[in-house]
Order: structure tokens, then C-alpha cells, then sequence
């Protein structure tokens, strides 16, 4: 099989961990890293890295049929808190990139797409009522892909990703960042405000599970995948409260402050907890880290990033 794969989005916070596992599994030269951006750090310039709008569509194609582009991961999009300031620029980044991403990949014969949905879609009973442009741009992203699988046959596979975590790059603008920026300010002043209430329980997971959902994903086989709309997953579910409270069991002393802003009334209207009991029949998902050894594993990566 060949494999040429395409990352789009490559430098954000789940491209550049995505990047970076795929070369380790396919091999460097078979995973190509695109952005909008020149590449941000060295693992993206290692291996081939092209600057790429998604919304140039006649470059993308070119891409696509000149390097024999077989599998995408098309992840570039504007993120909750951020599209809120400029809804009419993240619905074309988010849905035209999405359209831009599926047209290229039905006319040149592409192999395997993926692109990850979001908690975004769902209001806070899990039904799916979005209500950011963000969430309606998920909701709407996910129709279009089964309408791919199901009118052209394009293999479209997608995650509805919890607030992701991660100690390598920093979030890109999400409702659920503080429990991102709060490990950084913990280690770096010993105490944090968060822009979320203390109770604002919301689903979470840390980097290396989304990235090991994502390669199981893709490496079932077709006639596992019963949902071409998007699998929910999740890991674990907290608040800042007991975020902080983890944390301080690792850096006594450790203080919290809250001082709610807009992304209240956004996390407000998110689920606390996620079904995914069909990716755990369907493909096997399952998750390593809980609230614990994920807090633990930050705090033990920083920590060594400040020592050097
Ligand atoms: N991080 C999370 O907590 C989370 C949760 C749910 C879903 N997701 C989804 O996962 C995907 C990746 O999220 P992330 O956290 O890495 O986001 P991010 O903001 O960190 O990264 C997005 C990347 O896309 C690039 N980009 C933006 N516009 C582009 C364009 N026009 N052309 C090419 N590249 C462009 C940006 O430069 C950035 O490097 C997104 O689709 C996001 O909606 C993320």
C-alpha cells in the first residue's frame, strides 16, 4: 500500500504531535507537514514541510496529484474561544478548508481522510445543538464527510475530540486551554487565573491518548467503522477546582485564582461527560491516562523543559 500522507495544520497543538507519530510509524519520508505558517520547531523541518492555505484549493490539488498524496489529515481550523471573535473568517477557514479538503481528496483518488470534530457540537445534554460558529462548523463538517462516504465512497474517518492537553506545543485558542496554560504557570509563578468557574466540569485528554485514538482509527479496517459522522471518545472529566487540587499535590503551595470570562457561557453550554462506548466497541478505543498520571507527566515534562 503506498503511503504518502498529508498533514494540514502541521504546526498546531495536535499537528505537531500528530506529525511526529506518523513519521515514527510510516516513516519520515512518507509524511509530508503543510500550514499556513513557515515550520515552527524542529521536528516539522526535519522532514518535508510545505506552507499551505487550505483555502487555495488549486495548491492543495497540486500537492495532492504531484507528491501522490494517499492519506490526509486535514486539522488546520480556528478553534472555539478564537472563531467567537471573527465568525465569518473561522466558518470559511473551518468549513470552506473542510469542502476545499474533500473535493481534492474525492477528484484525485485519495485513499483515507481524516479530520477531527469537536465536544463543540453537542450542548450541554450531549444533544447535538452547537452553539458557538465554531460547534456549528463541526456539526456541519460532520454531515459533509458521511456525505462523502456515503455519495463517492471517500473513506472519511473523524473524532469528536474532548479539550485536548499537551506539554510540547501550546493550545491554539480553545474554551478548555487553561488546563494547558495552567501547568506552564504553575511551575512558572506557583499559581494561575483561570478564566473558567471552579466547578466547569469538562471532558479532557491528554495528547498521547488523542494521538493513539487517531492511528487506531485509521488502522481499523473499513467494515469496523460504523460511523462516518464522527466517533465520540473521551478519558477523563474534571473542573479547575480539582485540576488545581491535583496540582498542588505535586507543587504545595500552588494557588488558583477564577475569573471568569466569555469562554464561561461557551464551556457552560458543554457537555461534563461523553459516551464513547462505540469506539470502544468498534475500533477498541481505549485510554491510558487518567487525571492523575496525566498531571503527573506534565508536570514531570516542564519541569525538565525549564532545567534546560
Ligand atoms: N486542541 C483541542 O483541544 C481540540 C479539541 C477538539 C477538536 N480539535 C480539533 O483538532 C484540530 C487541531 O486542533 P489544534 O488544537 O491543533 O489547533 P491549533 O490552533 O493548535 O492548530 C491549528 C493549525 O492550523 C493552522 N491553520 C490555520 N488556518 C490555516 C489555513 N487556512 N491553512 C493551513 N493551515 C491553517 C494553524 O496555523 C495551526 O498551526 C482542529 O480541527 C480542532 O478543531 C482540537
Amino acid at each position: 500500500m503506498k503511503l504518502t500522507i498529508l498533514v494540514i495544520g502541521a504546526c498546531g497543538q495536535l499537528g505537531s504531535e500528530l506529525t511526529r507519530a506518523l513519521r515514527k510509524k510510516h516513516g519520515w519520508k512518507n509524511v509530508i507537514a503543510a500550514d499556513i505558517h513557515p515550520a515552527t520547531d524542529t521536528s516539522q523541518r526535519d522532514g518535508l514541510y510545505l506552507q499551505l492555505d487550505v483555502l487555495n484549493k488549486k495548491k492543495l490539488a497540486y500537492i495532492v496529484a504531484h507528491r501522490g498524496i494517499k492519506h490526509i489529515y486535514h486539522l488546520a481550523a480556528v478553534l472555539s474561544a478564537t472563531a467567537e471573535q471573527n465568525p465569518a473568517r473561522a466558518w470559511e477557514i473551518n468549513m470552506q478548508g473542510l469542502l476545499n479538503v474533500l473535493e481534492v481528496a474525492k477528484d484525485h483518488k485519495v485513499q483515507q481522510l481524516f479530520w477531527p470534530s469537536s465536544i463543540a457540537v453537542f450542548d450541554k445534554h450531549c444533544d447535538i445543538k452547537p452553539s458557538t460558529v465554531y460547534g456549528i462548523s463541526k456539526a456541519a463538517g460532520e454531515n459533509w464527510c458521511q456525505y462523502y462516504f456515503e455519495r463517492y465512497g471517500l473513506d472519511v474517518r473523524s473524532l469528536r475530540y474532548p479539550g485536548l492537553i499537551s506539554h510540547r506545543t501550546k493550545p491554539g485558542g480553545g474554551t478548555t486551554d487553561y488546563a494547558v496554560d495552567i501547568f506552564h504557570q504553575a511551575i512558572q509563578r506557583g499559581g494561575y487565573e483561570c478564566f473558567l468557574n471552579k466547578e466547569t466540569t469538562l471532558p479532557m485528554m491528554y495528547m498521547p491518548d488523542a494521538v493513539n485514538a487517531t492511528l487506531a482509527l485509521m488502522d481499523a479496517p473499513p467494515a469496523n467503522i460504523h460511523i462516518r459522522s464522527a466517533y465520540n471518545i473521551a478519558a477523563m472529566s474534571f473542573s479547575p477546582v480539582e485540576l488545581a487540587d491535583e496540582i498542588g499535590g505535586h507543587l504545595p503551595g500552588f494557588e488558583m485564582n477564577y475569573c471568569p470570562d466569555f469562554r464561561q457561557a461557551i464551556a457552560d453550554n458543554w457537555p461534563k461527560h461523553i459516551d464513547d462506548q462505540n469506539a470502544r466497541r468498534d475500533w477498541g478505543w481505549q485510554e491510558t491516562y487518567n487525571l492523575e498520571t496525566m498531571t503527573a507527566d506534565m508536570l514531570a515534562h516542564l519541569n525538565q523543559k525549564e532545567l534546560c
